[in-house]
């Protein structure tokens, strides 16, 4: 049986039609939207890498968490940026650090809200680097106990999530083991399990203010080129104990996200990184697209191709949509 019995176009003929046999439904339970937190008091600035992203200090970000919370997105990202760097990070793991101070005041005001926090020193250190550096190296077993430290005070403060970002190898499992030895046995972990060494960072890095001081980050994030690596990476993850797994960044990943969808069976994680927010922003600011209709498309596609859960900064535009 071929045409005329079979008209693929049937089938769109209405609205209510498509509606109807649609495969793929965003939802606003899908969306993780993050913050940056800065040091500082009172403060919300624009940044100017990123469209309608801020800088926002510790005692006004419970207003930025409310807002997420009030679109009911059911969760938001937290980044910090300390007033003073390290070679170690110390900051990372302050008790009156500038994520832990964030969490305990977003914590207040919307208890319902998840707080995840992104588990990483390269924010905190003076080289920009995701670990300590020995002999011009990153030394993985040595930033282990850092980053153990730092996902502990993060869960001390009252975080429901904790994400390392860092691509160490082994750091699920010692941010696991110290969570359970310290009571936070219901703190779960979201580990960027697949996180690839990308060029699409570069307006997180001037946000973030975290882009690495010599080097790169290919030691330790993926090549690009690798999806079985990517296989390898999440599998390893999920064996040392994380909740929820991430392949990062989105778009140039799909068919990473349909594999990891299709092999493991864990809540999967999409991070729709700053170059691809960026890219989209400044082609309609150019008056090329149209920044709604691409941004639903992008967002459908990155949950179509696999993704439970969406990281994005488009997501309190993006819940605002579904809403009306
Ligand atoms: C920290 C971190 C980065 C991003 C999230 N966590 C930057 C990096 O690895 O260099 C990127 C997020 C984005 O581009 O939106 N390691």
């Amino acid at each position: 049986m071929g045409f005329p019995d079979i008209r693929m176009r049937r089938l769109r003929t209405s609205a209510t039609m498509r509606r109807m046999v649609r495969e793929t439904a965003l939802s606003v339970d899908d969306f993780i939207y993050p913050l940056f937190v800065r040091a500082g008091t009172g403060l919300k600035k624009p940044i100017p890498s990123m469209t309608d992203c801020f800088h926002v200090s510790p005692d006004r970000m419970a207003d930025e968490a409310a807002e997420a919370a009030d679109l009911g997105i059911p969760a938001v990202l937290l980044f910090g940026l300390p007033a003073h760097k390290d070679e170690k990070g110390s900051e990372a793991w302050a008790e009156n650090g500038v994520v832990q101070e964030a969490i305990r005041q977003i914590k207040k005001r919307t208890p319902d809200l998840l707080v995840v926090t992104d588990v990483c020193l390269c924010e905190y250190t003076s080289t920009g680097h995701c670990g300590v550096i020995e002999n011009g190296k990153v030394e993985n077993d040595v930033t282990l106990e850092l980053l153990a430290k730092m996902a502990l005070s993060h869960a001390q403060a009252g975080a429901d999530i904790v994400a390392p970002s860092d691509m160490m190898d082994g750091r699920v499992r010692v941010i696991r083991q110290a969570l359970e030895c310290n009571g936070f046995d219901n703190v779960a972990i979201l580990a960027y399990a697949a996180k690839f060494a990308s060029a699409f960072y570069g307006p997180f890095r001037d946000a973030a203010e975290s882009a690495p001081a010599f080097g790169d980050r290919k030691s330790y994030q993926m090549d690009p080129a690798n999806a079985r690596e990517a296989l390898r990476e999440i599998a390893l993850d999920i064996e040392e104990g994380a909740d929820l797994v991430m392949v990062k960044p989105a778009l140039s990943y799909l068919d990473i996200l349909r594999r990891a969808r299709d092999r493991f069976d864990c809540p999967l994680a999409a991070y729709n990184v700053s170059g691809e927010y960026m890219m989209l922003n400044a082609a309609a600011d150019a008056g090329l697209i149209d920044r709604d209709a691409c941004m639903m498309e992008i967002l459908t596609s990155i949950k179509r191709a696999g993704a439970d859960i969406i990281l994005t900064y488009f997501a309190k535009k993006a819940a605002r949509l579904l809403r009306s």
